[in-house]
């Protein structure tokens, strides 16, 4: 088996285990929340601060049950296939959930979403990791804030029309011999890091037969470039 298969399937044993955690937290967590639920019915027995306290515990039951339900949610999903879908949309959807995460690191976001853009087949709940992974590096790679400018505009290249998504970052750049390697499985300069980031990013754009081109330099900051081909996608998902 070569290193590479034993890293597919090293990411398809995390992919079930992951899913079936989450099934077992479901459990549980309905459990703690019907608890939760009786407690309030007592809430006239209790002293203020212990009913505020099972007021707080519901909501983070709450909070967590809902995290479940939308990772479960995208477990699913992530299994159909191509639709119809608006990369712009897509973006902001990426930038919302990111939200928090962008203002804690103080980052300066500049998008240019070049509006009108063809609508083309793409899975969106994969697109959306990708872009995700993607802005989350970016912000990362910042010093003491910075900037992250994402573009998405089209290109006409021998007749044939290609749609660009594109991140650039300041921040501190890839060493050119490491640019090979942060594709790999399990290849972080990160504490925290696990290294799945970009290897999903790359079996994501794979199966959308798009391109991926890294420009970085240390001290100036990176770059990533999608070239989606929408005329290509047509014809392999359309019916
Ligand atoms: N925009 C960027 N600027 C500088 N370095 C980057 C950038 N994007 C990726 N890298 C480098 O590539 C490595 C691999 O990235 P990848 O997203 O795969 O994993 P990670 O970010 O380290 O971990 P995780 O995604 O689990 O948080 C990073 O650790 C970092 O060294
Ligand atoms: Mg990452």
């Amino acid at each position: 088996m070569s290193e590479n298969q034993i890293q597919d399937n090293k990411l398809q044993i995390l992919g079930k285990l992951t899913a079936s955690l989450l099934h077992e937290i479901r459990n549980p967590l309905s459990a703690v929340k019907l608890n939760l639920d009786y407690m309030k019915m007592l809430k006239d027995e209790m002293n203020s601060e212990l009913a505020e306290t099972v007021y707080s515990c519901n909501d983070a039951v709450n909070r967590m049950e809902y995290l479940v339900n939308s990772l479960l949610d995208f477990s699913r999903k992530s299994q159909n296939g191509f639709e119809i879908g608006d990369i712009n949309r897509t973006t902001e959807n990426a930038l919302e959930i990111l939200n928090g995460q962008l203002v804690k690191l103080k980052v300066k976001l500049e998008s240019e979403l070049e509006p009108g853009l063809p609508n083309f087949y793409f899975n969106r709940n994969k697109i959306l990791q990708v872009f995700i992974n993607l802005i989350s590096n970016a912000a990362e790679s910042l010093e003491n804030g910075g900037v992250v400018k994402i573009r998405t505009f089209k290109r006409v290249l021998e007749d044939q029309q290609f749609i660009i998504w594109q991140i650039d970052d300041n921040g501190v750049g890839i060493e050119t011999e490491n640019q090979s390697k942060i594709f790999n499985d399990f290849y972080t300069s990160k504490e925290e890091g696990t290294g799945l980031g970009l290897s999903v990013c790359k079996n994501i754009l794979d199966e959308h037969d798009a391109e991926i081109i890294l420009t970085s330099d240390i001290g100036t900051g990176t770059q990533f470039k999608l070239i989606f081909d929408p005329k290509l996608l047509q014809a392999k998902y359309e019916d």
